[in-house]
């Protein structure tokens, strides 16, 4: 890894194709949701050992319900799994889970696994969020009914700010999203980070996310690392005005 280009402070996955990933093999596709979850807890770990600050995992969208019944039942028990094993992980001294999206959708034992989850570490040095019945757009518009909620209450007329908007979205003031990784050949944000991925670096991978390994991470942050940001602004902005006539 480049020694002296910063990494990202924050990736974000879309961890696409564990369905293709099967169904390649001819299993059924909640074989290919077990093998993402390994890839899941591998890959986020090695988001931790690169000292990623923060790092979001799309698992489930407010648009996945439209899945069969038993798919959806599949995911949401290797999430189980996962939350109890995490609590295990001499990682959650210093990671913090933080759940995005509605969770009061689900079963009062998930949403007690969901908390408790939330609270464990105690010197906290990174972030894990897992983006659960999660939506850009309804993150967007909770955040806005928050705002709304607050000037009713206080009679505050002013205008909403960006600053106040985002202190009020599900990543509450954490770094914008710098490398957003979409694996499984889809080029589409399908409804993640609307917002905080306004500047983010795109990185779309032809592996399935069953597949995807540390050295495909190690290259998505490498090809992030050569990328120029100028986030609307120039790369030389010292540099001499051309002359208009
Ligand atoms: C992504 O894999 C995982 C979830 C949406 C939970 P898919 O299940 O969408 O896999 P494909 O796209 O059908 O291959
Ligand atoms: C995006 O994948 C959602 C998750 C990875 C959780 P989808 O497979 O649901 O996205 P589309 O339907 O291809 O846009
Ligand atoms: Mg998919």
């Amino acid at each position: 890894m480049d020694g002296f280009a910063p990494v990202p402070r924050h990736i974000a996955f879309i961890m696409d194709g564990n369905g293709r990933w099967a169904q390649n093999r001819g299993l059924p596709r909640v074989s290919g949701h077990v093998q993402g979850a390994k890839t899941f807890r591998a890959i986020g770990n090695a988001c931790l050992d690169r000292n990623i600050e923060v790092i979001t995992f799309f698992a489930f969208s407010t648009e996945n319900w439209k899945r069969p019944k038993a798919e959806i039942a599949g995911i949401l028990k290797l999430l189980d799994l996962y939350l109890k094993d995490w609590f295990k992980e001499e990682r959650a001294a210093h990671t913090r889970i933080h759940f995005l999206g509605d969770t009061s959708v689900f079963s009062a034992k998930e949403r007690a696994l969901i908390e408790k989850a939330q609270t464990t570490g105690t010197e906290i040095k990174n972030h894990l969020n897992i983006a659960l019945n999660y939506g850009g757009r309804a993150d967007i518009t909770q955040a806005a009914n928050a705002v709304l909620k607050r000037r009713f209450a206080t009679g505050d007329d002013s205008p909403i700010t960006e600053e106040e908007l985002a202190l009020h979205l599900s990543t509450q003031g954490m770094p914008d999203v710098d490398l957003l990784i979409r694996t499984g050949s889809e080029m589409r944000i399908s409804n993640f980070l609307l917002w905080q991925s306004a500047y983010a670096e795109l990185y779309f991978s032809d592996v399935l996310w069953p597949d995807f390994s540390e050295k495909d991470l190690d290259e998505a942050i490498r090809a992030y690392q050569t990328r120029n940001r100028r986030f609307g602004g120039l790369n030389d902005p010292g540099g001499k005005e051309p002359t208009v006539s």
